[in-house]
């Protein structure tokens, strides 16, 4: 079962990727960005919409890819001669947006009863843990990833500290209690006027601010456990800058965008730390839209060399950031274990869903 169509809708990218178990093929992201930009967030409906128009082109252009099929003239004719080469479907069921996942589930369940294909329902925060599973099409790279390992994983959906025992063995030991890293980072990106998503913008500005200019909290700090804040923060950040007007906001962009992605990026930090003392991995691993920024990146590396360990992050961008090829590979893993599906038309979207 090593060919995997996977399909990832859970948001505001319409995916698909194939992928000969955990080596890439293909990997299709489709970005509805463009369409939120004056609404500052995600639209539920447009979201749907824009699915739903787009999910067969991707799909067939998954599978053209990936098996270098030859010039067709429509999208079916793509997606029957490709699906004849996959073993397995894997699609995301949840967390998400509940209109959102429902077009990624519909388009699965209608490829598994047209083609006769087994069917794997992944978690979206189980895909981003995986990205680091990932392969290109030569088998690169190598790594070998031992356990027990600990995993930051922090996008605009979620922000958790995972102590993983194995592939498809999760323990959730810290999370948000609020909102996401990421989606304070877009929030307040938004209250700076910088359009949506904000997260590249702060840090593009970032790097030429002052991370000292606005005194900002550390939320959490100091408590027990590993759980993360960020609405405080978000909040303090309003309440300085909503007397400013809009030209000391813009003269200030770049100081304000290192004073709070610091304040994101030392909270993450130092709860993180907190949990490696405490739980003792022998690997650390990060993943999640968030991952994408560099100096996040560096201050992970950072932390690892301090402990004596290594840290495997997405070696991609586009890993980081939502895709169809995590999904891929922990559907693969999962069906490996025998979590196939039993009945294709009960599965549903869980907007909610919980890893684990
Ligand atoms: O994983 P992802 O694509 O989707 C979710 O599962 O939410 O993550 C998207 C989030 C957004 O909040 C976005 O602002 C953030 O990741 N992000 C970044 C960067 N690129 C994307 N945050 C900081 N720095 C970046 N370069
Ligand atoms: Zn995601």
């Amino acid at each position: 079962m090593s060919k995997v169509l996977a399909i990832e809708t859970s948001c505001d990218d319409t995916c698909a990727a194939v992928l000969d178990g955990d080596k890439i093929l293909s990997n299709i992201i489709s970005s509805q960005v463009d369409l939120y930009k004056k609404w500052g967030g995600v639209v539920p409906n447009i979201a749907k919409r824009a699915h739903s128009e787009r999910i067969e082109t991707v799909v067939a252009e998954a599978l053209k890819r990936a098996f270098r099929l030859k010039a067709q003239k429509y999208a079916g004719d793509y997606i029957a001669e490709g699906m004849k080469k996959i073993d397995l479907i894997a699609v995301t069921y949840g967390p998400g947006l509940a209109v959102a996942l429902g077009v990624g589930i519909d388009m699965a369940k209608e490829l598994a009863r047209n083609y006769g294909k087994k069917l794997v329902a992944v978690n979206h925060v189980e895909g981003h843990i995986m990205s680091n599973f990932l392969k290109n099409s030569c088998g690169k790279p190598l790594r070998k990833i031992r356990f027990p390992a600990l995993v930051l994983t922090v996008s605009g959906g979620h922000s958790k500290i995972v102590l993983m025992k194995g592939i498809g063995i999760y323990e959730v030991v810290g999370e948000t209690l609020d909102d996401a890293a990421g989606e304070a980072l877009d929030k307040v990106a938004k209250l700076m006027g910088l359009g949506y998503p904000g997260g590249a913008v702060i840090e593009r500005l970032a790097k030429k601010g002052d991370e000292n200019f606005l005194k900002l909290p550390r939320p959490m700090k100091g408590r027990k456990g590993f759980d993360y804040s960020f609405s405080g923060l978000k909040t303090s950040f309003y309440y300085t800058i909503r007397d400013w007007s809009k030209e000391r906001i813009s003269e200030n962009y770049e100081n304000l965008a290192a004073s709070f992605q610091t304040a994101v990026f030392e909270s993450l930090l130092g709860r993180f730390e907190k949990a490696v003392d405490y739980y003792k991995p022998v690997s650390l691993l990060a993943s999640g839209g968030v991952t994408a920024n560099v100096e996040l990146k560096n201050r992970l590396r950072k932390l690892a060399r301090k402990k004596g360990l290594v840290i495997c992050l997405p070696w991609d961008k586009k890993l980081s950031t939502d895709n169809a090829a995590m999904i891929g590979v922990a559907g693969w893993h999962k069906a490996k274990r025998g979590e196939l599906v039993k009945n294709v038309d009960k599965l549903d979207r869980e907007a909610r869903a919980e890893l684990g």
